[in-house]
């Protein structure tokens, strides 16, 4: 078999066996090709497609290119979830503890930031010395002993993802289904868990621009799921608008303790009892939504969930400080309300924008190697459906650099749109697909 001839046979549009793909996945993961003929199989891939069973394949050949985690010494059905990027999007740190807070064991490897959207393993830097980098024993013990751990990505999971997606983000060849759904689903299956809640999202601060794109995405990766045996559920959510109020790592932290503490922006609680529901479900912890949903309600009003979030950032030897003095961290120097043109009802709020703001001011990564500013973002004082006075701030920035702050003001300002009537609200689950 020769790697050009794969190139031919996708480019001219013919399906590929399995052998095909082992041999593709193989030779990337061993360096046996070069970079131009792996890209232009990529863009033959882009262009043609792949139907399912090859996505399947595609996902499996990648799954075992490198480690493959075996979670069976923790008792119980382990339940991850995935979300596919957005912005402000802080779910994990309060959906992970609500969940372990019914006994459901929740052992989760989470990945850094890139660009405007941000990732896990930064946020929980917020809690000063917590530690995420943990032997797969430790990280075990840990689920065992409180039911909650959260990891960062072993290097060597799923490393043909790695090499493809480095070259798929240079050569415009990301946004192909079948190659996001295998990219995230390899590194899900590999990192052990029995079953899987993703939130797919879609709007201007996701991948999927569209509702009818993401939720081809959802059935893509419920397909995988299901041809390699393992119980996927997709929950296809808004983010037209940023999740919550706030974004840049510790404003987000603080706003994930809050709802913890039963206070906070009511769709972040509200997508987050959603996708903890279907993790009961797929844990079976109890055969209704409606009940799922009552015990992910419980675990905030009975003070479970917050108690577990404080056991988990003890148990990873990080400061618990902020949880009970969430004044006591260490605020930005500079605070500046932003204001928006004329008076209206916000009808949208571009969240790649808002991400771009906080972006400029040191809150995410431009760059793999880039030192993050945890302290800095932005937070939101106004949201779809508000209407915003003449002159009233609609949003607040945390800047550490006085000369970003202007950029960050322009995304801002670019990120809102008001009208004179008020926006239909949106259901901010659109879909469930299974
Ligand atoms: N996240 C991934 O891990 N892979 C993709 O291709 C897109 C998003």
């Amino acid at each position: 078999m020769r790697m050009l001839d794969l190139i031919y046979k996708k480019r001219n549009g013919y399906e590929l066996t399995k052998d095909e793909i082992n041999f593709f996945v193989k030779g990337v993961t061993d360096d046996e090709f070069p970079d131009y003929q792996v890209s232009a199989f990529l863009m033959a891939v882009y262009f043609q497609k792949m139907n399912e069973r090859e996505t399947a394949d595609l996902t499996e050949a990648m799954m075992h290119s490198g480690d493959i985690i075996s979670l069976k010494n923790i008792d119980g059905i382990k339940v991850d979830k995935h979300s596919t990027g957005g912005v402000g999007d802080k779910t994990t740190i309060v959906l992970a503890p609500m969940v372990a807070a019914c006994d459901v064991p929740v052992a989760k490897m989470s990945g850094r930031g890139l660009g405007h959207t941000g990732g896990t393993i930064d946020k929980l830097e917020a809690f000063k010395n917590l530690e995420t980098e943990m032997s797969i024993e430790a990280f075990i013990n840990r689920v065992n002993d409180i039911k909650l751990a959260v990891a960062g990505q072993t290097a060597n999971l799923a490393p043909a993802d790695k090499k493809l997606y480095a070259l798929r983000d240079v050569t415009g060849t990301v946004d192909n289904i079948s190659l996001i759904a295998s990219s995230i689903m390899s590194k899900k299956l590999a990192s052990g868990a029995d079953a899987i809640v993703l939130d797919v999202k879609y709007g201007s601060g996701a991948f999927m621009k569209s509702l009818e794109e993401a939720k081809k995405l959802a059935e893509s990766m419920v397909s995988i799921g299901k041809k390699l045996d393992r119980q996927v559920v997709a929950l296809v959510t808004d983010m037209d608008q940023p999740l919550g109020c706030s974004v840049g790592n510790t404003l987000e932290v603080l706003e994930a303790i809050d709802v913890l503490k039963g206070n906070g922006p009511e769709d972040l609680k509200y997508l987050c009892i959603e996708l903890g529901a279907q993790m009961l479900l797929l844990a079976e912890k109890t055969d209704s939504l409606a009940s799922a949903r009552e015990l992910m309600q419980e675990s905030i009003s009975n003070g479970k969930a917050l108690a577990k979030l404080k056991e988990f950032v003890q148990e990873q030897n990080g400061d618990t400080q902020i949880i009970d003095h969430p004044d006591a961290y260490d605020q930005a120097h500079f605070i500046r309300e932003v204001t928006v043109d004329g008076e209206g009802y916000v009808v949208a709020i571009n969240a790649e924008n808002i991400g771009k703001a906080a972006l400029v001011l040191g809150a995410g990564r431009t760059q793999k190697d880039s030192i993050i500013d945890l302290s800095v973002g932005v937070v939101l004082k106004k949201k779809r459906g508000d209407f915003v006075t003449r002159g009233e701030t609609v949003a607040v920035i945390h800047a550490n650099v006085e000369d970003a702050i202007p950029e960050a003001i322009d995304w801002i300002e670019k990120a809102y749109s008001l009208r004179e009537n008020a926006p239909e609200s949106i259901d901010m689950v659109q879909a469930v697909i299974k």
